[in-house]
């Protein structure tokens, strides 16, 4: 409606300030949080299947206790992420329902195999770092719930990255084999990870009215030159080469330049077509129909204790 309610929500946006779910908001507002926040959601919870497969393979009880300690926050980012959803008016069951149907996403990256060891340290230092990067100016996005998910969960991120981080740098110090390993997981997840951050600006269809509502704090490709910022002085501390041809720290700009990753293969990715969507898709299925009995039984419990509590 016009007059008060759209007023109050456009000048609380305009301060910078948060929504919070008993305030008026437009529909498309609530629409496209709803989307964004399963998304992240989803992609919490897809994001445990690549390195929970290495937690029983884990070459010693440190690095089998760090990964388990890792992969369960993950599960808690979702639990937190779902919850802040659900403020929303959507339940998990609903939102699940919707990934399992293909109508809801998760991040891209997820849908690469991780067949090497190293791959556990680069999803670490790579992956969570490109989290770290677009998660962060989350922590001041306009919706109550969502923003004060990110806090923790960037908390925690911080520690995921560091881990992953020191274990590329324990076998880059190892033997010739184990750097090569480090090498090939690196140049196999870095432009996936570059495509983490979204579609270039000209061609982000949300971006624009995702930033006019304080959503989005800052664009895809400012988070992803950020980023290779951010990066590029890692790689070099850790002894690795990042594999773009065209990267070079441009004095003028204060940047680096960097290349353009593969739209094309990125745009096949969230089609369905990449390396693994049916594999996490039918592994997400099968987690959903084998867990059935837990969630009945509590189900059944809750039922059985509120009727207790009412008698
Ligand atoms: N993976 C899958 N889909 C993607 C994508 C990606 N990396 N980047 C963009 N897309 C999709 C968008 O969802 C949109 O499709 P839709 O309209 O059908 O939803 C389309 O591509 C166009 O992209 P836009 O830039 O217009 O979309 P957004 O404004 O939503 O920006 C985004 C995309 C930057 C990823 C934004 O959604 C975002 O910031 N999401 C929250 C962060 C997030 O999801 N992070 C997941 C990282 S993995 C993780 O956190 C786990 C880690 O802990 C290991």
């Amino acid at each position: 409606p016009e007059g008060p309610p759209r007023a109050a929500f456009d000048a609380t946006i305009a301060r910078r300030d948060r929504i919070e779910p008993r305030d008026w908001m437009p529909d498309d507002y609530r629409g496209t949080l709803v989307r964004q926040i399963a998304q992240h959601a989803h992609s919490e919870i897809i994001g445990m299947q690549p390195e929970g497969a290495w937690i029983g393979r884990a070459p010693s009880l440190r690095r089998k206790a760090i990964l388990l300690a890792k992969v369960q926050d993950e599960a808690g980012h979702g639990l937190y992420l779902y919850s802040a959803c659900e403020t929303l008016g959507v339940s998990r069951a609903e939102l699940t329902d919707l990934l399992l149907a293909g109508r809801q996403k998760y991040s891209s990256i997820f849908n690469y195999p991780a067949p090497s060891y190293a791959d556990v340290g680069t999803i670490g230092w790579l992956v969570d770092g490109a989290a770290i990067c677009n998660q962060v100016p989350l922590c001041r996005t306009s919706y109550g719930p969502y923003g004060r998910a990110m806090i923790r969960i960037c908390k925690e991120e911080s520690f995921h990255q560091r881990q992953g981080y020191e274990l590329l740098m324990t076998m880059m110090r190892g033997t010739a084999a184990q750097r090569a390993m480090v090498q090939e997981s690196v140049d196999r997840f870095w432009w996936p990870v570059l495509m983490m951050f979204g579609p270039p600006d000209a061609k982000s269809p949300n971006s624009e009215r995702s930033m006019a509502w304080g959503i989005k704090r800052n664009s895809n490709d400012e988070l992803r030159r950020r980023f290779v910022d951010m990066t590029v002085p890692q790689a070099e501390a850790l002894g690795v080469t990042l594999p773009d041809p065209d990267l070079r720290w441009n004095e003028e700009r204060g940047h680096y330049d960097f290349g353009e990753p593969d739209w094309e293969e990125f745009a096949a990715v969230i089609r369905g077509d990449g390396p693994c969507n049916a594999q996490r898709l039918a592994h997400r299925r099968a987690a959903h129909e084998d867990g059935a009995w837990v969630r009945e039984a509590a189900t059944a419990f809750a039922d059985r204790t509120s009727v207790g509590e009412g008698a």
